[in-house]
């Protein structure tokens, strides 16, 4: 059933022109395409034609005017194809598809009262008999007929060429310019409001922006559309890339499986990852849809223009485009910030994929279901690898390299190799043993050695990698790891760098390059023997071994100047701090106290860096960072250090909470939203050491006139301990908010993630709500996700039951929505590094799983890798 990269071949018919007309009723959808196919040259010359089509009820087919025979064609449950077709031909189908009945949300589908679509990677092919594959672009017309009442909103792609009416039904034409494969494919029909903006290209090009939502949503779109304007800017800008056509819209949809979807000229997004506004959304939810809308945006070049010649190339276009939509959030922001953002995710879930049964390489090279590898590694790690990169050419020489790729490949389905190509190339550097990157699954460990020579003033600096086993790859090559790094001197000051030899040293980045399995490099010229600062600004997706005493990670955490690694060196000493109260034995030293509480009065440092300084690694984390993983060990020895952080800063957390407490209006810009974040960090520690820390997250849950504030409040008496007050702050919110799902989203997910509101039973009660739905992926995802991916003590549970409910859950699914149940059941192949008994346990739930009949590709593929 696997595909593997191996078998890529060109296709054999190139696809000119693809003119599609849907006609919309109520209880089904006609399709009618017809194809403007070309021979390939490279092709036989009685190469079939082959077309992809799934759940279709075939009406009929004409070839260059001809009705076809069913002995003129083959058809089977996943494709059709045509024995015997000419040079040039014109391929005339119908077909007739219900998207009413459509579950899986992939192809037309109906969400709410709207219809809309979700094409990639393979939902084309439920829309009508096509060659569903991204190498094969064509230019594209649509023609929408719908009900005009009901539907006054008709989009596709491109621009609007056509529009009438008559008896009832409303007929509108789009033409797209630009050849696209048909996963940028989009269709939305709605009673919809929009909201209009305006953009001025660098050429001076005038382009309407909209954002389309239902009535009620229609307060909500003000941020989405600035941070649309500021990345169309931002892109001009960094990549000198202009959008291209006269109109751009993005559409809210509250059914959908992903986040967002960059289909061309029209973006369609999951409403939590668009919509907001002060009352409803948190902070964290606006930088969300900052950085999704300008993702999205950024795809329009990387992505569209330059797409991927197969599946195996998807981080081509993801990885790419993530690394592009870091930079713009750093540029917003803080960059500092979100480094440790970014860095995070790598090493809690990232690193964790790396270290289980899915691991695989960011090009893999087979794969079951495609929609299993929109991962971590294809988007995060896939993102740091072209961040490394741009570490090793330096910014103007990646610029000089992205321009090249652009301008060589533009109306191109290409491969990653191409993109490093056209970095070498425009670079003259020879990135040969860079690509291993892509081709090598797993977590690389760089193992540090260092020896001070007083006499001769040297330091001797031996690094060795390696890089552990995963599914199918053992005996890895060495991979060039740029490792960025500062000596330190005794002030706090770094220390110019002289290493030997030379060229393992890049001065602009301040990168040491280790690119063989061990390598030794002398630093000279030290008159003191220096601190070392390693892996500075996470410069590498590796796992770094290096022993470093406790003084000196305090000294780094006040000192370095090096904002992420003073972050890390401060999560390097909680970690300690965990594993001592694990052993009843955690004391926090005068020293560190003193050094927290300094943090948490300067008030130079940005708000929202101390925040991140202050925070103790979530339990994930230090799961990850753990040989065998004991969740409930975990989990109390976090609770323990937390508690006594709580009571040994409590004056410092209040004096800092006092300090940033604001009564001026809520606004969404970075300097609000970073001194909120310190404040929340602080009441959140507060209210575990005194009754009027409660007090004052009481009446900040009362008074805030925003969610941001509202929501922490809550958050932070939920997890107080207080459990009636607790329980009548969660009725209260209830009451307030069950108008709007995705606020009533945010509240499932408090419950269903806590460690005392997300019991089994209490999330059983949740699935059973008014408020849950199971056909909503996001409710799903607020009650399931939350409770397997943080309520760890309540998933774990030593019976058994949190793993049934999850299983429960996953078959269920695996019937309407197989995508979504896919996606829920990895927390279930992780059992490998739990501790033994609990491991056993939850293997036993993933047989059930696999005995069960009828899975989809999506579920089988995850169950049946993590069983091996
Ligand atoms: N290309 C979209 C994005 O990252 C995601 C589409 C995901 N589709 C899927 N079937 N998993 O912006
Ligand atoms: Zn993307």
């Amino acid at each position: 059933q696997a595909i593997h990269l191996q078998d890529y071949r060109a296709p054999d018919y190139w696809l000119d022109a693809t003119e599609l007309e849907f006609d919309l009723h109520e209880d089904h959808t006609r399709v009618d395409s017809r194809l403007t196919f070309r021979r390939n040259s490279a092709a036989a010359a009685d190469a079939p034609l082959l077309l992809n089509g799934q759940g279709l009820e075939l009406l009929s087919i004409h070839l260059n005017g001809t009705l076809l025979d069913a002995q003129d064609y083959q058809l089977d449950e996943e494709s059709l194809t045509i024995t015997t077709v000419p040079a040039e031909f014109v391929l005339e189908v119908s077909v007739r598809i219900d998207p009413a009945a459509n579950t899986a949300l992939e192809g037309l589908y109906r969400s709410g009262g709207m219809y809309c679509t979700q094409c990639e990677a393979e939902g084309f092919r439920r829309i009508t008999y096509y060659p569903d594959r991204p190498d094969v672009m064509s230019v594209f017309t649509t023609h929408i007929n719908a009900d005009a009442e009901q539907y006054p909103v008709l989009l596709s792609n491109g621009n609007k060429v056509a529009d009438t009416t008559e008896g009832g039904r409303r007929r509108v034409t789009w033409h797209d310019p630009h050849k696209k494969p048909a996963y940028l494919f989009a269709l939305v029909a709605g009673d919809l409001l929009v909201k209009e903006d305006q953009f001025t290209t660098m050429s001076g090009r005038n382009v309407t922006l909209q954002i389309f939502v239902e009535p009620r949503n229609i307060d909500k779109t003000e941020y989405a559309l600035d941070a649309l304007k500021r990345s169309m800017r931002w892109d001009e800008e960094v990549y000198g890339r202009e959008y291209d056509l006269d109109i751009f819209m993005i559409v809210a949809v509250d059914d959908f499986n992903m986040g967002a979807m960059e289909n061309k000229g029209l973006n369609i997004f999951n409403s939590s990852c668009v919509l907001a506004n002060p009352a409803t959304a948190t902070d964290t939810a606006y930088q969300r849809i900052e950085a999704i809308v300008a993702h999205e945006y950024f795809h329009n070049w990387s992505g569209n223009r330059v797409t991927c010649r197969d599946w195996f190339q998807l981080s081509l276009k993801e990885g790419f485009t993530v690394f592009r939509d870091a930079c713009f959030s750093a540029d917003m922001h803080s960059a500092t910030v979100k480094r440790i953002e970014d860095a995070n995710i790598m090493r809690t879930v990232q690193f964790a994929e790396d270290s289980g049964p899915m691991a695989h390489p960011v090009q893999p090279d087979s794969f079951i279901e495609i929609s299993n590898f929109y991962t971590v590694t294809i988007y995060e790690k896939g993102a740091e690898v072209v961040g490394m990169l741009h570490k090793i050419l330096g910014k103007e020489g990646f610029r000089k390299g992205t321009d090249l790729y652009f301008e060589r490949h533009d109306g191109q389905a290409v491969t990653i190799h191409d993109f490093v190509q056209a970095l070498q190339d425009a670079n003259k550097v020879d990135l040969t043993l860079f690509k291993r990157w892509y081709k090598q699954a797993g977590t690389p460990v760089v193992q540090v050695e260092s020896h001070y020579d007083a006499t001769a003033q040297q330091l001797h600096l031996t690094l060795r990698q390696h890089c552990p086993d995963t599914p199918g790859q053992s005996n890895k090559l060495p991979m060039w790891i740029p490792v960025q790094l500062g000596l330190i001197g005794s002030n706090g000051d770094d220390l110019p760098v002289q290493v030997s030899p030379a060229n393992a040293w890049t001065e602009a980045s301040q990168v040491l390059h280790l690119t063989e399995s061990e390598q030794t490099f002398v630093f000279s010229g030290l008159a003191e023997e220096p601190r070392l600062s390693l892996l500075r600004d996470f410069s590498a997706p590796v796992k770094v071994d290096f022993e470093q005493s406790d003084e000196d990670l305090l000294f780094l955490l006040q000192h370095d100047s090096d904002g992420f690694n003073r972050w890390d060196a401060g999560q390097r000493l909680m970690l300690r701090w965990i594993d001592r109260a694990r052993a009843g034995r955690f004391r926090l030293a005068a020293a560190e106290q003193q050094a927290l509480s300094a943090l948490l009065a300067d008030t130079q440092l940005d708000p929202a860096m101390v925040a991140y300084l202050l925070n103790l690694p979530s339990e994930a984390y230090i799961a990850e960072f753990s040989a065998v993983i004991d969740p409930l060990a975990i989990h109390s020895a976090r609770r323990q250090v937390q508690q006594a952080l709580a009571v040994a800063l409590a004056s410092d957390f209040a004096a800092c909470y006092q300090r940033l407490h604001s009564t001026a209006p809520y606004q969404p810009q970075p300097a609000a939203m970073a001194a909120r974040s310190l404040k929340n960090l602080a009441l959140s520690y507060w209210v575990k050491s005194s009754a009027e820390g409660m007090e004052q997250a009481r009446r900040q849950y009362q008074q805030a006139d925003n969610m941001t504030d509202q929501m922490a409040a809550l958050v932070a008496l939920v997890n107080s301990g207080e459990r009636v007050q607790a329980e009548a702050l969660l009725a209260d919110f209830w009451q307030r908010w069950q108008h709007d799902p995705l606020v009533v989203n945010q509240w499932l997910a408090v419950q269903a993630g806590s460690a005392e509101f997300g019991t089994v039973e209490q999330v059983q009660a949740l699935l059973q709500h008014e408020a849950f739905d199971w056909r909503n992926p996001n409710k799903v995802r607020s009650v399931l996700g939350a409770f397997a991916n943080q309520s760890l003590v309540n998933f774990h549970r030593a019976d058994g039951a949190g793993y049934d409910l999850l299983t429960d859950a996953v078959l269920k699914l695996n019937d309407s929505n197989p995508q979504i149940a896919a996606r829920l059941l990895t927390p279930l192949t992780r059992w490998q590094r739990l501790v033994p008994a609990a491991g056993q346990v939850m293997k036993a739930r993933l047989q059930r799983i696999k005995e069960h009949g009828s899975l989809s590709k999506d579920v089988y593929e995850v169950v049946s890798k993590s069983l091996i």
